[in-house]
Formats: C-alpha cells, structure tokens, sequence
C-alpha cells in the first residue's frame, strides 16, 4: 500500500532523503504533515494547503468519531470527499488523544470514557479504531496503541508495552489493507521497554513503524536519547514517522536520526496565540514594539502573508481580537515548517545537510550545532 524508495543518505548522521509512494501520489520525504484533526487544518482552506505545498496531512480517527460520526462519513464516503482533499492523508488512531481524557478505564480489550461531547459511553478499541480509520479511508491508517503519561512508573509501562503488541496484533487480524497500516512503537523513557516494543512490532506485517510516547512533556536531551536509540531498531527499508513533533529543533534532530515524518499541531496552535516562527527565532505579534512596523513577519519568507500584510497590521488584529489575525499567523507558521522541511530536502539532495545544520545553529533554530 505504501512503498519507500531511498534516494540519498547524509554522509554525517543518519538522515535520508526518500519518496513515499501511496495510492494518491508519492510524498517527499523527509516530509512535515499539518495536522487536521477535525477534518480542517485550523483557520486553513484547503487549497491553501495545495498553494502552500502541503503533500499530506493528518486526521483524527478519535475526534472524527465523535463528530461528525461514522454515519455521516459513509454518506460522503471518506474524510476526503468530505473535506475535499485529494492527496494523501495518514489518520491516528485515537491512541494518543483517548489517553488524553482523565475519566477513562484501560483494560485489555480497550478503554472505556465518556464522549467529551455528549458524556455517552464509549469503548475505544483496536477493532473499532480500525472501523472508524477504514471508513475513513485515509491513505495511511496507525494501529491503536497505549501512549503512557510521563512520569508513570516502571511496571505500568512494561505492563502497557506488552497491551500495544497485543492490540497491534488485533489491528493487524481486523484491518482489511485497503489502505497502509503502520504499527507504534512505544516503551516510555526505559530503553530495555522500548527494544522490547520495538522488537515486537516491527516483526508484524505493518507498512511503516511509528516512534510514539515522545513529545510528552520530557526535556529535549531525553526526547533525542529515546529516539537515538529506538530509530536503530527499525527496518530501513520502511518509513519512519515521528509522532506529534513538528518544532524547528525537534524537526533537525528527528531528520538527522533517520526519521521520514512528522506532524504537529504547533504551528496552527503557537499562531492562534500571535507566535510566529521565522528564520530567526519565534516572535510574538502580539508585543506593542510591532505596533509600528511595516515589515512583514519574516522578511525571507515568501508565503502569501509575508507578500501582503506587515506586522503592524496583525499587531492590531490580535489587539481587537480579530479572526483573520490568528489565520494570517497560522498561514504563515504552516508555510514556514513546509519551507523549512523543503530545505531539509534540497540539503540532503546536495549533500549540505551538515551546512544547512550549521545555519540552523547559526539563527538559533538550533541548540546545538
Ligand atoms: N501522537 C503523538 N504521540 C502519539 C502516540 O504515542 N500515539 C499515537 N497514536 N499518536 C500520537
Ligand atoms: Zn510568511
């Protein structure tokens, strides 16, 4: 369903360039896929997805259940239909965003909580998450897995290791492969936990292998240690995908371990909060010193905000609470992390990636050279 082609590797790390062919076209990889969630990238129309170069994009097997249902989703046969969005798109399985619910009871055979919306029971379990990603019809579908909180102990996250390899396996026996499937690779912060795992799903028959359980919380050195070590135990000949990363540092540190994809909601959330990111560093459009100012957000940007509007103008947007300041800044944060990650691309085409790096250092997107 999905086929990775090596194109080049980084002579310093283990960062590769690729392609990823799906049913709905091949992605580039290293690729960065805006997240979607309630089918609509937020503040976002979709063809300024396409102008902005978007490959792919993410959905939410979880959310999309309980609104707009199953039900609705048939009638329009699949989230792309429904959202109108021809190329790819990958759906999470609900693993990560049940986990997120505090009423919630885990067992073996899923884990029961209250619909946030309407407080009906609901079961969440590998069968279902597969039903709901299958009707879906996305391009790329993630087996249900258990992503732990941080700080939980030791023997929960051995005990939820051997649950995920349990459930992939009910994911595998119940999917019908009309689309990808890739399996989760989780283990907390213990080493041991994660060799365990990530043995245990890459000998299942899936089409790529996630690194989940990242991002949740722990310091930048843990994140890069974990992955360090768990991306060596994963085929390479398969895709890579980093799961729920997306910002400037974490992004150069998942591409140089070796990893093909990531998401992550931070542009859309960061800029509804006036936070651009910029080839210098973040700013916020929200300061008075902007009040003034007539340049644009990034004055090396080229996306469609940057041509039109100065920061002045988006200063007083957020000052009056307006709407369209919060797009303009998601807009341009998305067009951003697609441009940055389309320079990753060219440097390791030109075999620069060390180059590129030291410029990221260079700006401070970087924390280490
Ligand atoms: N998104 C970010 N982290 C995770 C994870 O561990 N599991 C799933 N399913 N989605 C995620
Ligand atoms: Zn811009």
């Amino acid at each position: 369903m999905v086929e990775y082609k090596l194109l080049n590797k980084d002579r310093y790390s283990r960062a590769r360039l690729g392609k990823l062919q799906t049913r709905r076209g091949v992605i580039d990889t290293p690729i960065f896929m805006p997240v979607g969630t309630n089918a609509t990238v937020k503040g976002i129309w979709q063809h300024q997805l396409e102008e902005m170069g978007a490959q792919i994009i993410l959905g939410n097997a979880f959310h999309l259940y309980l609104k707009p249902g199953l039900e609705v989703m048939r009638e329009f046969g699949g989230l792309h239909a429904f959202m109108n969005w021809e190329k790819p798109i990958l759906t999470d399985s609900g693993g990560f965003q049940v986990f997120s619910i505090k009423d919630k009871k885990v067992t073996d055979e899923g884990v029961l909580f209250r619909s946030p919306i309407d407080g009906s029971k609901i079961m969440m379990t590998p069968e279902l998450s597969m039903e709901i990603q299958m009707t879906l019809g996305s391009d790329i579908a993630m087996a249900f897995d258990e992503c732990v909180a941080p700080g939980m102990s030791r023997e929960y996250a051995e005990e939820s290791v051997t649950r995920t390899t349990e459930w992939a396996k009910r994911c595998i026996s119940y999917h019908d492969r009309s689309q990808a499937l890739f399996g989760i690779v989780q283990g907390a912060f213990y080493k041991d936990l994660r060799k365990k795992s990530a043995a245990e799903i890459t000998s299942m028959d899936f089409d790529g292998f996630a690194i989940g359980g990242l991002s949740v919380g722990e310091p930048f050195q843990v994140t890069k240690e974990i992955l360090e070590y768990t991306v060596d135990l994963l085929p390479e000949d398969k895709p890579r995908y980093l799961m729920g990363i997306g910002s400037p540092d974490l992004i150069v540190t998942a591409v140089e371990n070796g990893i093909d994809m990531f998401d992550c909601v931070l542009p859309t959330r960061i800029g509804r909060h006036g936070t651009a990111l910029t080839w210098n560093g973040k700013i916020n459009l929200k300061a008075a010193k902007f009040k003034y100012s007539k340049d644009p957000i990034d004055e090396e940007c080229r996306c469609r905000v940057c041509q039109t509007y100065s920061r002045g103008y988006i200063q007083h947007l957020f000052s009056r609470d307006e709407m369209l300041g919060k797009i303009l800044v998601s807009y341009h944060n998305i067009h951003f992390l697609l441009k940055f990650t389309e320079r990753i691309r060219e440097a390791l085409a030109t075999d620069s990636f060390k180059e590129f790096k030291e410029e990221c250092y260079n700006r401070g997107l970087i924390k280490e050279a």
